[in-house]
């Protein structure tokens, strides 16, 4: 570390740490993964100056530098929810009989009302909120139609200085009129609000037709170019969440080979394009993503919820065309924010399916695996040197149940499979967003 680091401008924090180096579910998890029970994380500038054993960082830290010790603790990159619906924050526990039901019951009923900027505000603070009490420093967030939307979500995260990556919906068919642009006019107010906001602090558009049912050929179309024509955004969607949406799909779109050809024939497939669910994906839809470099978000919580079906992360991962997958709440249709409940869910999916995810994979995918699917991993995601200071701080005994189970565990395998199964966002002990502390359990800082 640089000897012109002041003491006073460094935050530095001492606990065990974990990270990833690579994806345990490809290599094993000795290799994979790396557990330090003491080591020091040095933060300055936003980014993480320092890493390793607590003895070595000590004597490189600048003298007199304040250490913050968190017991009894896990020290991590912070979560990464890779999909999720902040103008439904409000409506998250809403019944429904499924996918297309829920939409119209609650959720275009609730989107309604962001066309006025101070009701937009006020949810993106509570969002904001919830998603530091989970843990999360990144999302890809849905916006609704309006971009008045997008203008009160991108304030309150460029206010806390967080690495977000949002975008207005565009719908122009088969959506309450309230709730409907134009493709001109969804072009227009999309490529305003990338001039406004993206690149801006730590914060990205994504292009978001919200799904191949509510966007004409015309939109789609337009969609597709208005990406290409800006480098570095993103664009997100939906695909093949429910049956009854694929076949709705495929009468929309008869000329296309299937549900994600749509997206293929419109360029909206590559490299920065992530498509929440994919449950229903076949073989060569599957081999498309890979050879194309689309990713998935696995939204467990919200499959089951919605009853829309069991997502086969192993399947999609297959060696030889392995998908890139993210780990998401997808909340409304998400029941928690937490990504520990989330990879609750994942396990329990896992199993559904016949298969099991390990603890290491499941944290892989809401950090690490989560940013590689984003293509932040060199910014995001992981602890070591130069990466941008998102850290998290878990308790490992948050709860009196937690606390009996963690004296019987033998290793960090175990004690994480207990962390994911048992515990939620009372773990969420302290949140650094670039280096500061952003919010912690006792005390909100700034959320
Ligand atoms: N498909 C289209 N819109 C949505 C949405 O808001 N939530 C979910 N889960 N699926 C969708
Ligand atoms: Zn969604």
């Amino acid at each position: 570390m640089s000897a012109v680091l002041q003491r006073d401008s460094v935050t530095a924090i001492r606990g065990s740490v974990l990270t990833f180096t690579g994806d345990p579910s490809v290599e094993d998890s000795a290799r994979s993964m790396r557990y330090e029970s003491d080591a020091i994380v040095a933060m300055y500038g936003g980014l993480i100056v320092d890493f390793g054993a607590a003895a070595e960082v000590l004597q490189r830290l600048p003298p007199g530098t304040k250490v913050t010790a968190y017991a009894e603790s896990l020290i991590m990159a912070g979560f990464i929810d890779a999909h999720i619906h902040y103008p439904q924050t409000a409506i998250i526990a809403s019944p429904a009989e499924h996918l297309m039901d829920w939409l119209d019951r609650h959720t275009y009923v609730a989107e309604q009302e962001f066309s006025d900027q101070d009701h937009a505000r006020e949810a993106a603070r509570v969002f904001m909120r919830e998603c530091l009490r989970a843990g999360t420093t990144t999302a890809a967030v849905f916006c609704s139609v309006h971009p008045e939307s997008v203008d009160a979500f991108f304030d309150e995260a460029l206010a806390r200085n967080m690495r977000m990556i949002a975008g207005k919906v565009l719908m122009d068919r088969n959506a309450p009129q309230k709730l409907t642009d134009t493709p001109q006019r969804g072009y227009d107010e999309s490529k305003e609000l990338i001039a406004r906001w993206h690149g801006r602090g730590r914060l990205s558009y994504a292009v978001s037709p919200r799904f191949a049912v509510t966007s004409s050929p015309e939109q789609m179309e337009l969609a597709g170019s208005l990406w290409h024509e800006h480098d570095g955004t993103f664009l997100q969607s939906h695909v093949a969440e429910n049956r009854h949406e694929v076949d709705r799909v495929k009468a929309l779109f008869p000329e296309r080979k299937g549900y994600l050809d749509v997206y293929d024939h419109y360029g909206m497939l590559g490299s920065r394009a992530i498509y929440g669910h994919g449950i229903w994906l076949d073989e060569d839809e599957l081999a498309r993503c890979h050879a194309s470099g689309t990713a998935l978000a696995h939204c467990p919580t919200s499959n089951m919820f919605l009853g829309s079906g069991v997502f086969d992360l192993a399947n999609a991962r297959k060696a030889r065309r392995p998908v890139r997958v993210a780990l998401a709440t997808d909340v409304g249709g998400g029941t928690h924010f937490s990504m520990l409940s989330t990879m609750h869910d994942a396990y329990k999916v896992a199993r559904l399916g016949g298969r099991s995810l390990s603890a290491a994979h499941a944290f892989y995918l809401a950090t690490r695996g989560g940013a590689h699917a984003l293509c932040l991993e060199d910014r995001i995601g992981s602890i070591a040197t130069g990466m941008e200071a998102d850290v998290i701080v878990l308790d490992l005994k948050s709860t009196p149940l937690i606390e009996h189970r963690m004296r019987h565990c033998k290793d960090i395998d175990e004690a994480l499979f207990v962390q994911m199964i048992l515990g939620d966002e009372r773990a969420t002990r302290a949140v650094y967003i670039a280096g500061e502390i952003g919010w912690t359990r006792d005390e909100r800082v700034s959320a």
